[in-house]
C-alpha cells in the first residue's frame, strides 16, 4: 500500500556530505534492514511487470541485493551484471560515465537472444548505469521488458537517459 512505501521510504537514511562535500548520500541500508520494508519495496518494484520477464538483471553491488530479492519473489533466474574484471567469461561489456568517474559492467552468455529481461538497481542517479545495462543486455540479444529503481535522484536528470524507468521514491 501507499502507507507501506511511506514506511518504506522513511527509512532512507540522508548523509550530509558523501563521497564528497556538498552531495547528500541517500543511503538504503536501514530499508534494507528491515524484513516489512525489504519486502513491500521489492514487491513493488516488480508488479508492474508481472508476468512479463524470465529474469531480473541486477548491477553490482547494491542492485544484486533489490535483484536476487525480486528474483525470488516472481520465481525467476538472476543474472548479475558485474563491474569489469570480475566475470571469468564476460559475453559483452560497456563503458558509461558515473556520478563520480567512469565504469565497465559486463555480462555472461546467460544474456540469452529474446530472453525478457527486467532490469533492477537501487538508485537512477545520472541514469548512466542503467542505460549502460540495457545496451549491454540488448547487445546480447535479451529484450529489456523494463526496468526498475527504487530511488530517483531527480536533480540529476539521469530519467533522460532511461525514460520508461519505474521508480517508488523520488528525491
Ligand atoms: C550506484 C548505484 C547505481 C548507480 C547509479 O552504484 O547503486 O548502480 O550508482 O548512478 P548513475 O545513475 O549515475 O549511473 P555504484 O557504482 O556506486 O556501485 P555500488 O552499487 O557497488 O555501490
Ligand atoms: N545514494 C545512493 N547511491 C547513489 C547515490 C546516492 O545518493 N548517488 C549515486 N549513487
Amino acid at each position: 500500500t501507499a502507507a507501506d512505501l511511506d514506511r518504506a521510504e522513511s527509512l532512507i537514511r540522508s548523509i550530509p556530505d558523501f563521497p564528497q562535500p556538498g552531495v547528500t548520500f541517500r543511503d538504503i541500508m536501514p530499508l534494507l534492514a528491515d524484513a516489512r520494508a525489504l519486502r513491500d519495496c521489492v514487491r513493488a518494484m516488480i508488479a508492474p511487470f508481472e508476468g512479463t520477464f524470465d529474469v531480473v538483471a541486477g548491477v553490482e553491488a547494491r542492485g544484486f541485493l533489490l535483484a536476487g530479492a525480486a528474483a525470488m519473489l516472481a520465481d525467476v533466474g538472476l543474472i548479475p551484471l558485474r563491474k569489469a574484471g570480475k566475470l571469468p567469461k564476460p559475453a559483452a561489456a560497456e563503458s558509461y560515465d558515473l556520478e563520480y568517474g567512469t565504469a565497465t559492467i559486463e555480462a555472461t552468455e546467460e544474456v540469452r537472444p529474446g530472453l525478457r529481461v527486467l532490469l533492477m538497481d537501487d538508485v537512477l542517479a545520472t541514469g548512466g548505469t542503467l542505460a549502460a545495462a540495457d545496451r549491454l543486455v540488448r547487445a546480447l540479444g535479451g529484450e529489456v521488458v523494463g526496468t526498475t529503481a527504487l530511488m530517483e535522484l531527480t536533480a540529476l536528470g539521469g530519467r533522460a537517459h532511461v525514460p520508461e524507468a519505474h521508480v517508488l521514491f523520488r528525491v
